[in-house]
């Protein structure tokens, strides 16, 4: 309890006094939560996972908890938390400071509800578009998921909650996510999924991992000598602890050799066969300290030997306020013909409001990450065929959050008729959308963990639904509600197209300030739209058709476990997301980085030096009438020898500017940022040459280049 010490310090001496069954307590789970309860696990405080407490040295319990977009699981025991808008929402803002408010406010909430662990922070690249967590992860660059993460975890661990980044590694789609086994070279993985981990893992210290259920490149994710001890622990130093995904430990002597810290959510094979396996020397003595100081550690360093913050309700208003203020900032204006955006509420006599439930909700992703909605779904679903499990209950039934935009557009617009037709069908929506001034048509993807999108197009009916509705009213504006990318066929007929993503509980209402021009977009896409899905790397989903469903009516959450193995070859290799549309020289539908304001920007003026200190300086001016904020972006085209896609992005910076003016933007690259690995040195290394740097508001749209030398 001397605080004057290091938290490994006082893990060491912690350490000494603990007996091998109190070591044992600490590193594995006790319990699934749609199990059986058992005498440990009635004592959880109702997240995902719980390690015993031990009360005869003050070790307090770990109480953790899914909190990807909020707090999770709340509907249980009758607690609310603020239901942010999504990961990839947050990271569409592309800023550091708002990712660092938005873990701040998941860390409180955390902490009022007696939660000691957040198992959020997933950085998993949208390397397969039709990945069904895209929601949770932030983007297709390694770079911009990897900074903000640093940032969400930083801040969500000063708070007192300790911060896990996941699913470690290349666990890029669910279809069949416990079967499959992803080849990726060594270069190929530093240079793409492991760099998100890196980035984040050298700017913070997070305090746990949590290694995913795949393989890669034959091992599973969670006994992998190269990704947990070489890459993670000698490589990075990582000194917090391994956390296994939620039945994703295949072994007791392998996993704890190869680097696994805890089992979760069970004591399978880290329970008595652990002790035993120690007991014969198969796993040292040593290894299982190691194992047990990194998790004291990591509960030392989060301060929860010091200071036990009492329970308290959380701040529900500042929550809401938070909520509306993020998707105000996450929300892509993809396209605006004619400037038909803002909505002016003087001019418009009538509105239809039309499809997606826009009357009572808004969508949200679902699984793991779902964080209950208040008051209870509010489009209730039908009762799911009798025997299905819980878990695949939860997979199946998409959650709506009680923030209508119909409601919101209609306080918006006081002076007009807002009608509403639910889209059903799309003849009738399209003779309301006739009769109105304007026509809001809003449609959605849903998207959960446990499986992958069918296809990229919209479901059921709705792409014929916009495309009805356009036909009738050439005023039309279509609100996406998507967990990622999806096409969109009717695109030419749509003036304008708002991306929302799943936009949290205060999504109508953020919607309605971005329709009315209250709020001025500003956010960017982070990952690539592709006019179709023959663009895409891979024509389908790997792995078998049965892999990719939830489990049918009376079958074990586990029944994909029994399917046969398969590789998950990825061999567009480095070319991820906008990389692979570059180096294909494929057009997409709407460009990483691509988002429209109501206001327009100019950019000028460019300096670029190289050398050790590399950096570019521009003019950004904003050239319209209102203010604004422009993220602008600094890619780099590598030394051809480099052997890299055409350009990656390298830096950027959120830029607010008034009406008129205009600023000197600085912005210094980090070298590491244009580096690149050599799998014979096993290094990074800044290869000598000639660097094109390029400036402006998309990976399509770089007015500026300059070429500088460096790493010489
Ligand atoms: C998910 C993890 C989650 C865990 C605990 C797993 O199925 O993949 O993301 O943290 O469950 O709920």
């Amino acid at each position: 309890m001397d605080k004057s010490l290091s938290p490994d310090q006082r893990a060491d001496l912690l350490l000494a006094q603990m007996t091998l069954d109190e070591k044992i307590l600490l590193v594995h789970g006790n319990g699934r939560l749609f199990g059986p309860p058992t005498a440990a696990s009635l004592l959880s405080n109702g997240g995902a996972g719980y390690v015993v407490g031990i009360p005869r040295l003050g070790i307090p319990a770990l109480q953790m908890a899914d909190a990807a977009v909020g707090v999770t699981r709340g509907a249980a025991r009758g607690r609310y938390s603020t239901a942010l808008p999504s990961n990839v929402a947050e990271a569409s803002s592309w800023d550091p400071a708002l990712a660092c408010q938005y873990g701040a406010l998941i860390g409180r909430e955390l902490r009022d509800q007696g939660y000691t662990m957040s198992l959020g922070g997933g950085v998993n690249l949208a390397r397969e578009p039709r990945n069904g967590r895209t929601f949770e992860y932030k983007g297709e660059d390694p770079i911009l998921a990897g900074r903000l993460a640093a940032e969400e975890m930083k801040c969500l661990q000063a708070q007192g909650v300790i911060g896990d980044i996941k699913h470690f590694a290349a666990n890029d789609q669910e279809t069949g996510r416990n079967i499959g086994n992803v080849i990726l070279s060594k270069r190929v993985l530093r240079e793409t999924d492991l760099l998100p981990f890196e980035i984040a893992l050298k700017q913070t210290e997070i305090g746990g991992v949590m290694c995913s259920y795949n393989k890669v490149n034959g091992d599973w994710a969670c006994e992998n000598q190269y990704l947990l001890n070489d890459f993670l622990k000698r490589n990075l130093g990582f000194k917090g602890f391994v956390v296994s995904d939620w039945g994703g430990t295949h072994s007791t002597a392998k996993a704890a050799l190869a680097g696994l810290d805890m089992e979760q959510p069970d004591s399978e094979y880290y329970g008595d066969k652990l002790k035993e396996a120690v007991a014969k020397g198969e796993v040292p003595a040593e290894r299982l300290n190691d194992m047990v100081k990194r998790i004291l550690r990591a509960q030392f360093a989060a301060g929860q030997f010091d200071n036990r913050a009492p329970a308290r309700v959380p701040d529900v208003f500042g929550g809401l306020e938070f909520a509306a203020r993020v998707a105000e900032r996450g929300t892509v204006l993809l396209k605006n013909g004619g400037n038909l955006l803002p909505l002016s509420a003087a001019k418009l006599k009538s509105i239809a409001v039309i499809g997606a439930h826009a009357d009572v909700g808004v969508l949200s992703g679902g699984g793991s990450a779902q964080v209950d909605a208040a008051g209870g779904n509010a489009v209730p679903p039908p009762p799911p065929p009798p025997g299905t499990s819980p878990l695949d209950r939860m997979l199946r039934t998409p959650m709506w959050h009680p923030s209508s935009p119909l409601k919101a557009i209609a306080a918006k617009a006081p002076l007009a008729k807002v009608q509403f037709h639910d889209g059903a069908d799309p003849a009738a929506a399209a003779a309301l959308a006739k009769a109105s001034d304007v026509a809001i048509v809003f449609v959605n993807q849903p998207a959960s963990e446990g499986r992958d999108l069918a296809t990229l197009s919209l479901p059921e009916n709705q792409d014929r639904l916009v495309e009805a509705v356009a036909a009738a009213n050439p005023r039309t504006v279509v609100v996406l509600e998507t967990g990622g990318a999806v096409t969109m066929p009717w695109i030419e007929g749509a003036s304008s197209v708002l991306e929302a993503w799943y936009p949290g509980i205060r999504g109508g209402e953020a919607i309605a300030a971005i329709l009315f021009g209250e709020v001025n977009p500003s956010g960017k896409l982070v990952l690539s739209f592709p006019k179709s899905e023959a663009d895409l790397p891979h024509a389908k989903v790997f792995g078998p058709a049965e892999a990719a469903t939830p489990a049918p009516a009376g079958g074990t959450p586990d029944f994909r476990r029994q399917l046969p193995p398969f590789d998950i070859v990825y061999n567009e290799g480095l070319q991820v997301g906008y990389k692979w549309y570059d180096a294909q020289d494929k057009v997409p539908l709407f460009p990483f980085g691509h988002g429209l304001s109501y206001t327009t920007y100019a950019y000028s003026g460019m300096h670029a030096s190289g050398g050790r200190n590399p950096q570019v300086v521009f003019t950004l001016k904003n050239t319209g009438k209102r203010a604004g904020i422009e993220v602008a972006q600094v890619y780099a085209t590598l030394p051809a020898a480099a052997g890299e896609p055409p350009k990656r992005l390298v830096a950027w910076e959120p830029v607010e500017l008034q009406a008129g003016e205009s600023k000197t933007v600085t912005i210094a690259i980090d070298p590491f940022y244009l580096s690149i690995f050599n799998e014979q040195k096993d290094a990074w290394e800044l290869p000598p040459g000639d660097y094109k740097l390029w400036v402006g508001a998309s990976s399509r749209n770089l007015p500026l280049s300059e070429t500088v030398r460096a790493g010489e």
